[in-house]
């Protein structure tokens, strides 16, 4: 049962990042859209329910979905339930703090801790009126006239850009956007490919106001971050050999496949479509020898939501691995700098927090815990001590599994499919 191999070809579900975008990007847009590969995970459906309880429309279309653009004329006066998803709830106060009406945006216990005045400040800025309780969820967004302006960002954060972006899609003049380090850019190529004036300034990204057009056919490439559980564990799992087919190969999304070199492991990644974005393959099988390595604060939000896998391949690697920088870790769907150090532990691993740096002496065998293991209902904490518990020679419990299907719903069958040596 442990410690089996993981072999074959694997396509991850839809990105996550980018069918977020094309779904919410629509309520500002005009004509119709058939989107394939739509990510079929809970988040993601938070978003298309958001679009249809605004006014939007997202209908099934065979297995794909057909977007008729909203083109910013949207249903005032309703709640709206992000679930689990800071993506929708934060780029929705940038679509809607443009328009007229009022909204209240809510999410579960865990979206409802997480920051949100970071994406509410900035849009104040422009003439936004967001009202936070305490800095948190619920929100809720009057509409306003917003006026273009230049801000610069304290913390790295695709969400909180793209949230400006689209406020100054609708605002008056132009709006500049620049952060300490460069996060995931699917927002402005997005924006751009759809039509809209948006250019890369120094070490930031303008935009100017304007309108949205849908293409008439988008494809989704797989999720490059749920493609790394898989990747990472062919790393370290002995006599694995995997392949992650059509998955989104965005330079600013796979920073993961860079930090699996610098520990040692071979992985090649082959570009096969530019368009939309980078589209291709990633292959990697088990490197022995794995070496440890520091991970520069500069590329942490390039792998912010791969540290948790990175950090079980640590475990592996000969000498201390030190991730800088990497405090944002505490503010996503769970404490996940606290989750890693705690959880693998109980794996006998050597983990520790220094102040914001996540530290992992290596290489440590992992044993199975005798008891559960949380996941503290965090998707990328589950499937990383899935990927860990491979490792183990015994059975190994954790707590709410399942909440891996925010963003992977067919993880397990994934991960039986190549322990079976058959991929899917
Ligand atoms: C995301 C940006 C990142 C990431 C999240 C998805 C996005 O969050 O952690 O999973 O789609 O823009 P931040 O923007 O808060 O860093």
């Amino acid at each position: 049962m442990h410690q089996r191999p993981l072999r074959g070809t694997f396509r991850p579900p839809g990105d996550k990042s980018l069918s977020h975008r094309v779904a919410l990007f629509s309520l500002l847009a005009e004509g119709t859209c058939e989107v394939h590969s739509y990510a079929d995970c809970q988040d993601c459906a938070s978003s298309l329910e958001a679009v249809r309880r605004l006014g939007g429309t997202a209908e099934p279309s065979g297995a794909a979905w057909r977007l008729r653009g909203a083109g910013g004329r949207l249903r005032s006066g309703v709640d709206i339930d992000c679930g689990n998803s800071g993506t929708t709830m934060r780029l929705l106060q940038g679509i809607l703090a443009g328009q007229d009406g009022t909204w209240r945006l809510d999410g579960d216990d865990s979206l409802r801790r997480r920051p949100m005045e970071r994406v509410a400040g900035p849009l104040r800025q422009m003439g936004a009126r967001i009202e936070t309780c305490d800095g948190h969820a619920p929100v809720t967004v009057h509409g306003a006239r917003l006026r273009g302006v230049e801000v610069a960002l304290p913390v790295a954060s695709a969400q909180v850009k793209s949230a400006i972006l689209l406020a100054g899609l609708q605002a008056s003049g132009v709006t500049r956007v620049s952060e300490p380090a460069a996060s995931r850019d699917h927002s402005e190529r997005l924006l751009r490919a759809w039509g809209a004036a948006v250019e890369s300034v120094g070490e930031g990204v303008s935009i100017r106001p304007g309108r949205l057009a849908l293409p008439a056919s988008f494809t989704v490439p797989g999720d490059a971050s749920g493609a790394a559980f898989f990747i990472c564990g062919a790393v370290i799992i002995p006599g694995s050999a995997v392949t992650a087919s059509e998955v989104l190969l965005n330079p600013s999304r796979i920073g993961w496949l860079e930090v699996l070199r610098g520990f040692g492991a071979t992985v090649t990644s082959t570009v096969e479509r530019e368009i939309p974005e980078p589209m291709g393959r990633i292959h990697a099988a088990t490197a022995g020898g794995l070496k440890a390595l520091e991970v520069p604060a500069a590329v942490a939000p390039n792998i912010i939501d791969e540290i948790p896998i990175l950090a079980v391949v640590a475990t592996q690697a000969r000498g201390t691995t030190r991730f800088r920088e990497v405090g944002e870790l505490r503010v996503k769907e769970c404490d996940r700098l606290a989750a890693i150090e705690t959880e693998l532990r109980r794996f006998g691993a050597a983990v520790r927090a220094e102040g914001d740096d996540l530290v992992i002496d290596g290489p440590t065998p992992l044993r199975a815990p005798g008891e559960t293991c949380e996941s503290y209902g965090d998707h990328r904490i589950a499937m990383a001590l899935r990927i860990a518990a491979q490792l183990c020679d015994g059975p190994v419990a954790i707590r709410d599994e399942g909440c891996a299907a925010v963003s992977y719903p067919r993880f397990a069958e994934t991960l039986a499919a190549l322990t079976a040596g058959d991929g899917r």
